[in-house]
């Protein structure tokens, strides 16, 4: 079976509106940021397949060791009608899930959600290719806007992985878990990857790689803003720089200018000074404590917590009350 086409709930114009608004918050802000989703144009989408096979990015391969090793009980306990994906880029270990729950027979429909229409249009493609049997419905959309759009009915598990909760921050993720839980139904499941805290010297360079991958991955934001509103930031004279907070536990991606510079962009002239960095995006790390008391937070009970045998990454499946 094709994939459906996809539902657009994030519009062109929608689009370029929040990327104005998020660029005029940001920087005019001090010190100045910007939001993360905007690293995911295409070639965003694909630089990040490519930080997933890099010999220090562990977080993928350590999902997937947990995923391949307890997909068939995640099956049996939520017996799952609709996946649905939030954030879900290529799905490539989201198969796991789907053969586990194609193999007993209960999945009937596949729901990715992304912002990147690219990654979108190809998943959706090899997966109905793939799993001729299942409905693959992709949404175009922002998980921090969206969930209410979600297809209701039929035991649902949505899947949240590659530690993407840990991009946003404290309050958002407070935020973003009550409003997953709003859209679910009581006893509904949801399955949640989070990297879990462990020495700043392995974590560091999987967000810092010799090859330099992450850091044409965190100059694209900027890329990204050249094309879409016309500024002219020069990428190639911000560094990447990868930092550990050991007391908020999560690592922070900024862009160092490395000479004075002035960009325009909308009706804006904003100066860097030589050295000033800009914040581009957070990447927390948790402790299985933490897990289970933020989703009791949002209405959720974490019925049971597995790691990959280095106890690298952690999967929560927890339900909701
Ligand atoms: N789940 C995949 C991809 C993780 S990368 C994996 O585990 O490998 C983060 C993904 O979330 C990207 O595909 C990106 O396009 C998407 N994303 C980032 N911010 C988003 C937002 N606000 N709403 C929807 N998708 C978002
Ligand atoms: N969700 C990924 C993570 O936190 C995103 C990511 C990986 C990322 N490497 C990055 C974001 C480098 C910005 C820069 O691991």
């Amino acid at each position: 079976m094709t994939a459906e086409p996809l539902e657009i709930h994030l519009e062109e114009r929608d689009l370029d509106r929040s990327l104005r608004d998020d660029v005029r918050a940001g920087l005019t802000a001090d010190p100045k940021w910007l939001p993360p989703k905007w690293f995911y144009d295409a070639r965003g989408s694909e630089l990040f397949e490519e930080i997933t096979r890099l010999p220090e990015y562990y977080p993928t391969r350590a999902e997937r060791a947990a995923l391949g090793r307890h997909a068939s009980r995640i099956a049996a306990v939520t017996g799952a009608k609709t996946l649905i994906e939030l954030g879900s880029g290529s799905s490539e270990k989201t198969r796991l899930l789907l053969d586990a729950l194609s193999g007993q027979g209960t999945l009937g429909t596949f729901v990715p959600l992304d912002v990147s229409v690219s990654a979108l249009r190809q998943s959706t493609a090899a997966i109905a290719a793939d799993y001729p049997h299942l409905r693959v419905r992709g949404i175009v959309g922002d998980f921090t806007r969206h969930l209410d759009r979600l297809p209701a009915g039929g035991r649902r598990l949505v899947a949240f992985l590659g530690g993407t909760i840990g991009n946003l921050l404290p309050a958002e993720r407070a935020t973003f878990l009550a409003a997953t839980r709003a859209a679910l139904e009581a006893g509904d499941w949801l399955l949640l990857g989070t990297d879990l805290v462990k020495d700043p010297g392995i974590i560091v360079p999987a967000y810092d790689d010799a090859a330099g991958v992450t850091t044409e991955f965190n100059r694209n934001v900027l890329r990204v803003i050249n094309r879409e509103l016309g500024a002219d930031f020069v990428p190639d004279d911000f560094r990447h720089v990868a930092v550990w907070d050991a007391e908020r536990e999560w690592i922070e991606m900024r862009l160092r200018a490395q000479r004075p510079m002035r960009v325009r962009v909308l009706d804006l002239t904003v100066d860097f000074a030589e050295g000033e960095e800009l914040r581009t995006e957070v990447s927390a790390k948790f402790r299985p404590e933490g897990v289970a008391t933020e989703l009791a937070a949002a209405g959720f009970t974490a019925e049971e917590l597995w790691t990959d045998p280095d106890g690298l990454f952690g999967l929560t499946l927890a339900r909701a009350i």
